[in-house]
């Protein structure tokens, strides 16, 4: 017998350090009107030195939100599944800091390293286990803290103006009601383009000493490195994709969407699904003006705020739907 799985609860939180589109243009050659019609973003959240965030501390605020609103003790978690790109360790993961932080037994903890896909990748890996019923509540995290790995000078603009810190949470527990949770989740990757929106170093082939005396001041691999126009492309093809094949595995039109939230990667590219799938405002949640992209947390930040505005409601078709580096995408359908 498979069972279903279904979000209980959704949390989020970010700094408190805003970071605007001024506030950059000061420390590097950009300008907010740049950055506003190229990315839609007008400002991001950046930890600030001392505040005592970090990815993991971050995924716990989250957390115990989403813990609250789903009324399910921490004890009762059977699996930690943490998505992120930027985590506090090289190892190990952020899922067994979340562990001890919230003081949880001997669940197991597992890192999910997917990037911008990394929530969806997750929540696959939730719902599978939870589907089997091996086990009953996941909590799943996705957390980064970008601002601690950006080059914040003019070299590093065109992918430093876009990126914030955040994170945001769920917990899935098994669907009393059948069909009722997460229907489908969809997920791809094409390692080809893997060099195209990467950090190379600092890795086990080159640490930062190395990497430092092999490489000219203008390209320096222990910063992210995007080919913008690339990733573009790419995004706009596979985001559309993917969200056609989760509807039409279930059987669903586009106009059966009742809310589509998009990774939040740049708001062009949002628009540009919107309009070719011709979606209503009210069918599409986007918040990268406030946070940039927040690459993990991006998705179950947005969840979370649609949710607490009342745009999501029960019996609503939600769909997620993420592309990132790897190239990584993925969609899941939601019945809620
Ligand atoms: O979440 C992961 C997935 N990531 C994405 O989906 C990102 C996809 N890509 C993009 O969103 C866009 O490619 C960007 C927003 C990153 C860049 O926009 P673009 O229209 O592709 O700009 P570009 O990289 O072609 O740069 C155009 C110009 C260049 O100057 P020249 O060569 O024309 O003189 C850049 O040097 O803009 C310059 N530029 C900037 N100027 C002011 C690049 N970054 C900045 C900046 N401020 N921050």
């Amino acid at each position: 017998m498979l069972y279903q799985s279904k979000i209980a609860g959704l949390g989020s939180y970010v700094p408190e350090n805003i970071v605007t589109n001024d506030d950059l243009s000061k420390i590097m050659e950009t300008n907010d009107e740049w950055i506003t019609e190229r990315t839609g973003i007008k400002e991001r959240r950046h930890i600030k030195k001392g505040d005592g965030n970090s990815t993991a501390v971050m995924g716990v605020k989250a957390a115990k939100i989403a813990l609250e609103r789903a009324q399910i003790d921490k004890d009762d978690i059977d699996l930690i599944v943490f998505a992120t790109l930027s985590p506090d360790y090289y190892f190990p993961g952020c899922g067994v800091q979340v562990q001890e932080m919230l003081d949880i037994n001997t669940c197991p903890a597992l890192d999910v390293r997917n990037q911008c896909s990394g929530f969806i990748y997750g929540l696959s890996v939730a719902d599978q286990f939870i589907k089997t019923g091996m086990y009953k509540n996941v909590l799943l995290i996705g957390s980064e803290n970008h601002s601690g790995g950006l080059d914040m000078t003019t070299r590093g603009r065109n992918v430093s103006v876009i990126f914030g810190d955040g994170a945001g949470a769920a917990v899935l527990t098994r669907s009393d009601h059948n069909g009722q949770g997460i229907l489908s989740t969809h997920l791809h990757s094409e390692g080809k383009h893997a060099l195209e929106l990467s950090l190379k170093g600092p890795s086990t082939m080159h640490w930062v000493p190395e990497l430092i005396e092999e490489n000219p001041k203008e390209d320096i691999p222990y910063f992210p490195y995007m080919n913008g126009q690339y990733v573009f492309k790419n995004a706009v093809k596979r985001f559309s994709e993917v969200i056609m094949e989760g509807l039409n595995d279930n059987g669903l039109e586009v106009s059966d969407i009742d809310m589509l939230i998009p990774h939040q990667a740049n708001l062009r590219i949002s628009q540009f699904i919107q309009q070719k799938f011709k979606l209503t405002d009210e069918q599409v949640f986007n918040n990268i003006q406030k946070y940039g992209n927040t690459t993990a947390a991006s998705i179950p930040i947005a969840l979370t705020e649609a949710w607490e505005q009342g745009k999501i409601k029960a019996g609503d078709h939600v769909v997620l739907a993420a592309f990132g580096s790897g190239f990584t995408w993925a969609s899941a359908v939601i019945n809620w």
